[in-house]
């Protein structure tokens, strides 16, 4: 049996880019393998929350990836800070994570470039971070979006590099994992990059968002004048608009606006009227959900005291594994 890992950043709710990208596929998979679903509370520290955000925001996630669809009683889901044996192996691995290489890192210098006030040791360490949460449970497949490719190239790296120096084959190499298609990027609703909760009001369509503010935000995306040629190339804010429609309306919805497109004869407010329902009735059902269990403290305890009991069983004895392999006292 395969094992599957996946985690989310507790810094905001769930958007369509997080739920495309990571979580669809998770759920997906989480019957045919053994699944490990996190939420990755220690790297939201480099944004520095208060303690009464890192909780708000990590019941929150808990209970949007539940909404989503994972089963806890299936898939191990658990808090990152609840295996703290994570921050261990994050440790071992830095030894031989280098400054050139984790500099080089496309995430870090764009963060670095937002926040060059707080370029912090942790920001800089990310990808050794996100190595140890992959390897700790030895996965095989990491389900995530376009933009993590980089960092599952360099968690490869640096499980090859323990074999390598240990004599070992302890770790596999996690390969990032769409069911053999190219991995996934959700764009925003501005016109430019992807879906994401930092890039300004509007950009990103939540799972917990109301019609009333989903239909707003679709209205209000940018689009053009319009084609003005037969069958022309669709700019970005349009290629975009076509790309979130084709995540959530049936095919012959987004064929019925191309060929407007192609025939020069769109109407982007038909069009967007049509996205923003089917937006609606996709996240409808999720939204009720999250209603549903954020009211359920009892539960959702449950869930995260069940979690973190099958994550420590996984993840330390992998640990002290490793602790022999490298030669401390057994
Ligand atoms: P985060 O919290 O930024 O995003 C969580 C997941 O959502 C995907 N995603 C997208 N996919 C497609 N289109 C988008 N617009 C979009 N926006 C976000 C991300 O690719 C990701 O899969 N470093 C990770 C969290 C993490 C992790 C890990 C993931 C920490 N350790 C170990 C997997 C394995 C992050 O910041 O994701």
């Amino acid at each position: 049996m395969e094992i599957v890992l996946s985690g989310i950043r507790p810094t905001g709710n769930l958007h369509l880019g997080n739920y495309f990208g990571a979580l669809r596929n998770f759920v997906k998979m989480q019957h045919e393998n053994q699944c490990y679903f996190f939420i990755a509370d220690y790297h939201s520290l480099t944004t520095h929350p208060t303690p009464e955000n890192l909780q708000g925001n990590v019941k929150q996630a808990l209970v949007e990836y539940l909404a989503a669809g994972i089963d806890p009683e299936i898939a191990t889901i658990y808090v990152q800070s609840d295996l703290p044996e994570t921050a261990e192996l994050y440790l071992l691995l830095n030894m031989n994570a280098y400054k050139g290489e984790l500099e080089r890192v496309t995430t870090f210098k764009e963060k670095a470039k937002k926040q060059p006030d707080n370029i912090n040791a942790g920001l800089l360490t990310y990808p050794t971070l996100m190595a140890a949460d992959i390897l700790i449970h030895r996965a095989h497949k990491v389900p995530v979006g376009k933009d993590q490719e980089q960092h599952l190239e360099m968690t490869r790296t640096f499980a090859r590099r323990f074999n390598r120096m240990y004599k070992t084959e302890f770790f596999p190499e996690p390969v990032a994992y769409n069911f053999g298609e190219e991995l996934v990027k959700i764009p925003g609703l501005d016109g430019s990059g992807k879906m994401g909760k930092s890039e300004g009001e509007g950009n990103a369509i939540f799972l917990a968002d109301d019609p009333k503010t989903i239909r707003k935000k679709v209205m209000r995306a940018v689009t053009d004048a319009g084609p003005t040629e037969m069958n022309a190339p669709k700019p970005d804010p349009i290629k975009n608009l076509f790309a979130i429609m084709q995540a959530v309306s049936s095919p012959d919805t987004v064929a019925y606006f191309d060929e407007k497109y192609n025939a020069c004869e769109i109407r982007y407010g038909d069009m967007k009227k049509q996205l923003a329902e089917d937006v609606v009735a996709f996240t409808e059902p999720i939204r009720e959900k999250i209603l549903e269990l954020s009211s359920d403290d009892a539960y959702i305890k449950k869930v995260m005291d069940m979690g973190k009991e099958k994550a420590r069983a996984s993840g330390g004895k992998t640990v002290s594994e490793i602790r022999e392999i490298i030669g401390f006292r057994p």
